[in-house]
């Protein structure tokens, strides 16, 4: 980690919803929260924050004040759009930027692809909210183009730096478990998130789109096993009641081929938003593995942290995702948490870049690429293809077949 950077250079976040900035939440976020830890740290100096409505652009900048009044740093902020709706508004952030600079881009899904090519060819290196995109053919253009302009690219799938993973990837490597059997995932959230906070693009995507990439990546990090093939299996019942056009649930298996003769393991992820509002978390998340020698189980949503009160019920916290902690001084907040690391991880990543410690082509190891996104945007291309034709296996390379 970067002690200090000689060189601080401006951040541009690309998005001001609720992953940016806690729009439609009584928090901040995680982007914003990390921003100022590195502006803090003496990282980055300006931060840009582009949202595509004036509306948005002004939540942000009230979530920031009171940031700066939390945290006790001031790192210099502009807001864009600055008049009129302007859905290109972040090219304004790009121009007004000081070079080098460096990019989160954490917008719907749909709009990854544009987005992150615009700030691709901009010379802007881009850490990208998951998933990076959602087809084969988008993922390997992006690729290309990252290679073509020299431009570091990295995609911010957190789970990768909770320690309760981090366990398991070891456990694995040693064969702890012996022979990898099965994967179990069980993954929800509130009816709040497709009826209120995506309600603008929730018939984009899908919940198995939303969610479970986490856990198709974290497999992946875990064995460095491919995905072979797809079934997916959906419910609508609740949502579309509502008159939203999308699955509640998602069931969806996957074949996982492991190199070196170690055979093949299936994963199951069961994925949900129909979860009450009054559930005592967000997100419901369990993970079990089972091998020929042994059993891991994680219950990531329970992490022993029981919080009831008059106003606001029965909570259960996750203190070591992404949360404020005092200072050792007392005297301001500091943000915590795997949600914050890896995004603080990408901008020392850029700090080296750019004092030429580093050239991004280096910065691989435990990182969640570009390149490892391929069999994600795979997977979720088979999974698509799977619930359109009627709950088929779709085996992972044909249904890539283009790329
Ligand atoms: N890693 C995680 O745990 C996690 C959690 C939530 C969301 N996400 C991802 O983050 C992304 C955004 O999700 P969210 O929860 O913040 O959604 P959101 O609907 O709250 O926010 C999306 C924001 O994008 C902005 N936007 C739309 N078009 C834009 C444009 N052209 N230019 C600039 N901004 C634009 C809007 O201002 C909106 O506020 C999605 O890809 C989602 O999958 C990741």
């Amino acid at each position: 980690m970067a002690a200090e950077n000689s060189n601080p250079f401006d951040l541009i976040i690309v998005g001001a919803g609720m992953y940016a900035c806690g729009k439609g939440t009584n928090g901040y976020g995680t982007i914003l929260p990390a921003a100022f830890e590195a502006f803090r740290r003496g990282w980055i100096k300006t931060i840009h924050i582009a949202a595509a409505t004036k509306k948005s652009a002004d939540l942000a900048k009230e979530k920031a004040i009171q940031l700066k009044d939390l945290t006790k740093v001031s790192p210099e902020l502009h807001f864009y759009p600055k008049k009129d709706d302007d859905p290109h508004a972040y090219l304004c952030a790009v121009e007004k930027a000081d070079r080098p600079c460096a990019g989160i881009i954490s917008v719907p899904d749909n709009l990854h692809f544009e987005i992150t090519k615009a700030l691709i060819q901009k010379k802007i290196h881009v850490q990208v909210v998951k998933p990076l995109v959602s087809t084969a053919d988008e993922n390997n253009r992006l690729i290309e183009l990252k290679n073509q302009y020299g431009i570091y690219g990295c995609v911010e799938y957190h789970k990768r730096f909770d320690e309760s993973n981090l366990k398991l990837y070891d456990l694995i490597r040693q064969g702890a478990l012996g022979e990898l059997l099965h994967f179990r995932i069980n993954y929800s959230q509130r009816k709040l998130i497709p009826t209120t906070v995506f309600r603008n693009w929730v018939e984009t995507t899908n919940v198995f789109q939303y969610l479970g990439v986490h856990y198709v990546d974290l497999i992946q990090f875990l064995t460095d096993a491919k995905p072979l093939r797809v079934m997916s299996m959906g419910m609508k019942k609740y949502l579309s009641s509502q008159g939203i056009h999308t699955y509640d649930t998602i069931q969806t298996l996957i074949e996982w081929q492991q190199d070196e003769g170690k055979g093949c393991f299936f994963s199951s992820h069961l994925t949900g938003w129909v979860d009450p509002n009054v559930s005592t978390a967000m997100s419901d998340q369990r993970l079990e593995v089972i091998g020929t020698r042994g059993r891991y189980r994680s219950d990531q949503k329970s992490r022993g942290v029981t919080l009831v009160t008059d106003d606001h019920g029965c909570e259960e916290i996750n203190p070591y995702f992404c949360q404020f902690f005092q200072d050792i001084d007392g005297q301001a907040l500091r943000i915590n948490g795997y949600g914050p690391e890896s995004i603080l991880q990408f901008i020392d990543d850029c700090v080296n870049i750019t004092n030429g410690k580093k050239s991004p082509a280096e910065l691989q190891g435990l990182r969640a690429s570009f390149e490892s996104s391929l069999c994600i945007a795979m997977v979720l291309e088979a999974s698509a293809k799977s619930l359109a034709e009627g709950n088929i296996w779709i085996c992972v390379n044909k249904s890539s077949a283009n790329s």
